[in-house]
């Protein structure tokens, strides 16, 4: 406890987790009886993939950099834990924030609770039930580790049920990812990106980096060509994660047309492969774009909330209510549900899309209350 404030230690990682994470800090610093740090492990560490974010968003400077880089998930995690370890004996905070999935949550939430301090996972509950995605894994070990469960959907709270987790660790709270996007979708409009890149409506976006789409040369190679198909009619802009880039330079594909990095856009639309982008750069093309094909968890959700056609393509989501809600189709790395799947989206006008329950740009406040009254801080006595 620092100076009888209540210390509040979060961690992130990786990109998804910096816009989680921004309005929880931004509530959390509301309450002067909270004292929040900010520790990033340094799992993304590109300028694109981890600095513009934190300008964006108005991250505060991290407290720590723990400078953990790339390696296989077993040295990821593993030294992520070696850093973060003395960071949490030093500083004793009484509760650790973790956020998603990435390899920084689980390990955070692991070190943490071997020293027995209190966890607050943010997303809890998500269950894709395939455990070959490290994601999956990293999301069980984490909930079960937890002490706080904030969930963003009615799935989560069944999940966890099932699983034994005591029902009084669970907290329904919404969706931060919304709180951000609602917050900044202004600005976004205002960067107008799409100008920037020379790009007429209509057009599409495709982002692609789970291990299992771009691991496997035939899986990528199958979307690829589905989304080139697509591209005859429709621009596809492509930013391109690293993973998905190194892939592609080890495949040789590069010089297939518009994987290049050469584009014109004509008539007959395009294939437009750019470098990652900023969160407000992304945020400013989505809400324009008339079709969305991703593998990302984030980018289902955002397209649920901004009411565009979303193709994702994998065989299972975590994120159930974007598909029963929203416009989100699973269509699994499959050339022809993917093609199937576009031409109905294109054609079939807007479907309507409802907004899931407490994606309300108020879930942040939600975390920070519950944190400040449920936390038990026993020289604080109550507040
Ligand atoms: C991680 C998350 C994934 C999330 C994704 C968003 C895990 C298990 N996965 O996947 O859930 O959807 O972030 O991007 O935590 N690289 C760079 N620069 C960087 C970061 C990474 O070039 O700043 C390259 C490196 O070659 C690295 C590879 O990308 O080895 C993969 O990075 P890593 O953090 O291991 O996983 P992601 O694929 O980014």
């Amino acid at each position: 406890m620092a100076c009888g404030r209540m210390k509040v230690l979060c961690v992130v990682g990786a990109r998804p987790n910096f816009m989680k994470a921004a309005p929880v800090i931004e509530a959390l610093r509301r309450w002067p009886l909270i004292h929040t740090m900010l520790v990033h492990t340094g799992q993304h560490y590109d300028r694109l993939m981890f600095q513009l974010f934190f300008e964006e968003l108005g991250l505060p400077k991290p407290d720590l950099d723990l400078q953990v880089g790339s390696g296989s998930h077993g040295e990821q995690t593993e030294e992520i834990m070696i850093r973060l370890e003395p960071v949490l004996k030093r500083e004793q905070p009484d509760l650790v924030v973790v956020f998603g999935d990435v390899n920084s949550t689980v390990a955070a939430a692991l070190c943490s609770s071997k020293l027995g301090i209190k966890v607050a996972h943010v997303e809890a509950g998500l269950r894709s039930f395939d455990r070959t995605m490290p994601e999956e894994l990293n999301r069980v070990v984490t909930d079960h580790l937890s002490d706080y469960l904030f969930t963003t959907e009615p799935s989560a709270r069944k999940n966890l049920i099932r699983e034994g987790v005591p029902e009084e660790k669970i907290f329904f709270v919404g969706n931060v990812m919304v709180d951000t996007l609602v917050k900044h979708r202004e600005r976004a409009r205002a960067h107008r990106y799409r100008d920037i890149l020379g790009l007429e409506l209509p057009y599409g976006i495709l982002t692609l980096h789970r291990p299992t789409n771009v691991d496997a040369p035939n899986t990528l190679i199958e979307i690829l060509e589905a989304v080139q198909e697509i591209a005859e009619q429709l621009p596809i802009v492509f930013p391109c994660h690293p993973r998905t880039r190194q892939k592609l330079e080890q495949l040789n594909v590069m010089h297939l047309q518009g994987l290049n990095g050469q584009y014109t856009q004509d008539r007959k639309g395009g294939l437009m492969v750019i470098d990652p982008l900023g969160y407000l750069e992304f945020l400013s093309l989505m809400d324009e774009a008339s079709l969305v094909l991703t593998d990302s968890g984030g980018i289902q959700e955002e397209t649920t909330v901004l009411g565009i056609p979303c193709l994702t393509l994998r065989d299972n989501t975590e994120r159930p209510v974007t598909v029963e809600q929203g416009m989100n189709v699973l269509v699994g790395p499959c050339r022809k549900r993917i093609l199937e799947a576009a031409r109905k989206a294109l054609t079939g006008g807007r479907l309507e899309s409802r907004l899931p329950d407490l994606w309300d740009g108020k879930a942040a406040d939600r975390i920070a209350s519950i944190i400040v009254h449920s936390i038990d801080t026993p020289s604080l006595g109550n507040v």
